[in-house]
């Protein structure tokens, strides 16, 4: 089993790419994830490039057909989705038949500075996947005060919260595998 990992964060001490890398940690064994690194080079969305892609939106399309589901974490900026996490994901979404992310199991989570952890954010961008058509798993993990959450290790210092990471990621784990058996029944 193959999980893609998108941080909407660019920024090199990203609190958001430092929770998919506790949340790699938690993974049952088996389960290998892959980190999107190149959120950085995809041009704005042009819908008259939907046939005609940029190479960097090609590997992105080929980074999430690749993988058996999605585990995106997010900052809020401004009180909703990062542009370039949106850009990324209009970019997947046309054609819209064809999308990568049609039906494939996806999970949202997110830390933030503030007191929220990012929980609006959360919330658009799994609007933003359902109206993709992914199977956006129904859970949030706001990471409020993101600077105080993880260790010099990486690792997350509130037991809950690792403990609810741990449940999200079985959860998207379990959704992968309720695909595969529905689509090995057909
Ligand atoms: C923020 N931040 C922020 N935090 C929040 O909880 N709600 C918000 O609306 C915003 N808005 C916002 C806008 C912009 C442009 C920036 C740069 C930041 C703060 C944000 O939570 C903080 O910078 C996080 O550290 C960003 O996540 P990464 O980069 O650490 O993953």
């Amino acid at each position: 089993m193959h999980i893609l990992a998108i941080s909407g964060s660019l920024r090199q001490g990203s609190f958001n790419t430092a929770l998919l890398r506790a949340a790699a940690d938690l993974l049952p064994p088996g389960v290998t994830v892959t980190y999107y690194d190149g959120l950085e080079e995809i041009p704005a969305f042009n819908e008259d490039r939907v046939t005609d892609r940029p190479e960097s939106v090609d590997r992105l399309w080929d980074a999430v057909a690749e993988v058996d589901g999605v585990l995106i974490s997010t900052p809020e900026y401004n009180s909703s989705i990062p542009g370039v996490l949106k850009n990324a994901l209009d970019w997947l979404s046309r054609p819209l038949i064809e999308s990568p992310l049609r039906n494939k199991p996806a999970a949202v989570i997110g830390a933030s500075t503030s007191m929220f952890g990012a929980v609006w954010s959360q919330a658009e961008t799994r609007k933003v996947l359902g109206a993709i058509g992914a199977r956006v798993l129904d859970r949030e993990l706001p990471v409020p005060s993101a600077e105080e959450q993880f260790d010099e290790g990486g690792k997350l210092v509130e037991k809950e919260i690792e403990q609810e990471l741990a449940s999200i990621v079985q959860a998207l784990v379990e959704a992968i595998e309720a695909r595969a058996a529905a689509l090995a029944r057909r």
